[in-house]
């Protein structure tokens, strides 16, 4: 029936210069429901959402969003409108509470002030009745990821918003964090608010969606119920390959080297507390914890981002100090960090010089560069980890933020590091690409090199990973090596601080 689609967003075309980004592209969402929107990086997801936000104007189709055709006035207009989107870069301001943020646009007022007890009872009553659990009265700098978006969630709630879409709103979140998202998302369907959620994690589309739209290339391919489709046959439709057998690739139990490349001695710093490990030539070593556990310091520490407090790194048995980044870049480590948008691309430059920028030295030849030699590799990172981008020359700022992610890896694995330091490798890639990364890091190892991933995605250090160091608030709690990986014994030890009683050693 036609009235019950809340949105239609019929023949919605869009040009970017030099890519088709969406061609023809027909989306209905029922109200109520929980509706997923899915496709390889690239294939349009977030612009359809910018176009339907107001960010962008569609260049054909129309929109017609609760049974009125909606024209072009910006996001504003749109919001009003009842339709609020959640972008993966959060647009809280820090330095505010809760509260504050929560009402930003229209606070209430009373004799002509702003009525700030309401605000704050108006916003705890707000997360009460989602059964979030946060202070309406804390500053957004000191809550975690998870709290952070719940409270994007609640701005879009005190908008009156009949719409919301969230824009890979896991792929930053813990498991724990994650399942309390699950249980908002719950209570907004039972006050009748539509939801439209992009993830890459098909697993989760299972757990909170209703329906699915797979886009591919920016057209519009399938829509169906949660209940008729399957992981293999959404990879299918999202890829438009079937998933051949024994695509899933196990790294093998293969002895690892003694030969020591890296030991962190009692290292400690703002962050972490007396960590110590030994990395060996071609190991895959994993550090799982929750978000700010101290994963990330740790790789800040060895890559000379952040200094030690006390204790020692050595590297090939030698004790080491970097005082920057360039020193240890020097000494063969790379490390592509965790939030792309920031740390890892310089946006307004073309896809081959991020691309090439620290590998610049092996295509030197007689003091010159050697751009053919440049251009066949990035192009031959950009085939293998199907980097959507129209060339090389396209500038890195237009591409999607999954394809992104990509050029950042390639950018690290181009520059032959013998100790590569991977922050989120995965976070908001595509499946396919995922697989590909996993047999990268694969042939790096057996090419002698070694590598330290800090993963979010147990599943993923489980596949890829020699050993695995678990941390919980700066500590280090357990090592499990491959033979015996566990996933409960892992997860416990991450979510309670110590090894549950099963412990093996
Ligand atoms: N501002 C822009 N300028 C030029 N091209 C753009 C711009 N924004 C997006 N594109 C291109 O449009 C296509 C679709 O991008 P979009 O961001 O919608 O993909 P996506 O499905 O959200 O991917 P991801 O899963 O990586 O987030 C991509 O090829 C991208 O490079
Ligand atoms: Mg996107």
């Amino acid at each position: 029936m036609q009235n019950d689609n809340i949105l239609e967003m019929i023949k919605i075309d869009k040009v970017f210069p030099g890519v088709k980004a969406l061609d023809q592209v027909d989306f209905m969402v029922k109200r109520g429901e929980v509706h997923c929107l899915i496709g390889a990086n690239g294939a349009g997801k977030s612009t359809l959402m910018k176009i339907l936000s107001g960010a962008y104007k569609e260049d054909g189709g129309k929109i017609i969003f609760d049974g009125k055709q909606l024209s072009w006035h910006g996001t504003e207009a749109r919001r009003k409108e009842g339709i609020s989107v959640i972008y993966q870069e959060l647009s809280l301001f820090s330095e505010l509470t809760v509260g504050e943020n929560v009402y930003i646009n229209h606070y209430p007022k009373k004799g002509g002030k702003i009525d700030w007890k309401k605000v704050y009872e108006d916003t705890q009553k707000l997360a009460d009745s989602l059964n979030i659990r946060i202070n309406a009265k804390a500053r957004i700098a000191d809550l975690n990821i998870g709290q952070r978006q719940l409270t994007e969630i609640m701005k879009a709630i005190a908008c009156n918003a009949k719409l919301i879409v969230m824009d890979e709103p896991s792929s930053t979140l813990s498991k724990n964090e994650f399942q309390i998202l699950v249980q908002v998302i719950q209570d907004l369907k039972a006050k009748g608010i539509t939801i439209i959620y992009i993830s890459h994690h098909l697993e989760e589309l299972f757990l909170v969606g209703d329906r699915i739209t797979v886009l591919r290339d920016g057209r519009f391919v399938t829509c169906k119920g949660t209940h008729e489709l399957d992981e293999n046959t959404l990879v299918e439709y999202m890829t438009g390959v079937t998933m051949s057998q024994g695509q899933q690739e196990e790294r093998k139990l293969h002895k690892v080297s003694d030969e020591v490349v890296l030991e962190l001695k009692d290292l400690c710093n703002h962050k972490v507390n007396h960590v110590s490990f030994q990395l060996h030539k071609g190991e895959v070593l994993g550090l799982y914890g929750l978000v700010g556990s101290g994963r990330t310091e740790i790789l800040q520490s060895i890559f000379g981002v952040v200094p030690p407090s006390s204790g020692e790194i050595y590297l090939h048995g030698k004790p080491v100090t970097f005082k920057c980044t360039k020193d240890a870049i020097q000494n063969g480590i790379g490390l592509a960090p965790e939030s792309r948008k920031t740390q890892g691309l310089v946006l307004p430059l073309p896809v081959w010089e991020n691309m090439s920028m620290v590998a610049l030295r092996k295509f030197r030849i007689g003091g010159k560069l050697h751009y053919k030699r440049i251009f066949e590799e990035c192009n031959s990172y950009k085939g293998r980890l199907r980097i959507k981008t129209p060339d090389v020359h396209t500038i890195a700022g237009n591409l999607s933020g999954g394809n992104q992610q990509k050029i950042i890896l390639a950018k690290w694995m181009m520059k032959d590091c013998d100790i590569l330091l991977l922050d989120e490798p995965t976070q908001g890639i595509d499946v396919a690409a995922k697989a590909e990364i996993y047999k990268l890091i694969g042939e790096m190892t057996q090419m002698g090199k070694s590598v330290i991933v800090v993963s979010s995605e147990l599943e993923e250090l489980l596949r890829i990973c020699d050993n695995i160091h678990v941390m919980y608030d700066g500590e280090q709690v357990i090592q499990v090596n491959r033979a015996e990986f566990s996933s409960d014994y892992i997860l416990h030890a991450s979510v309670v601080g110590k090894p549950s009683a099963q412990a093996v050693n």
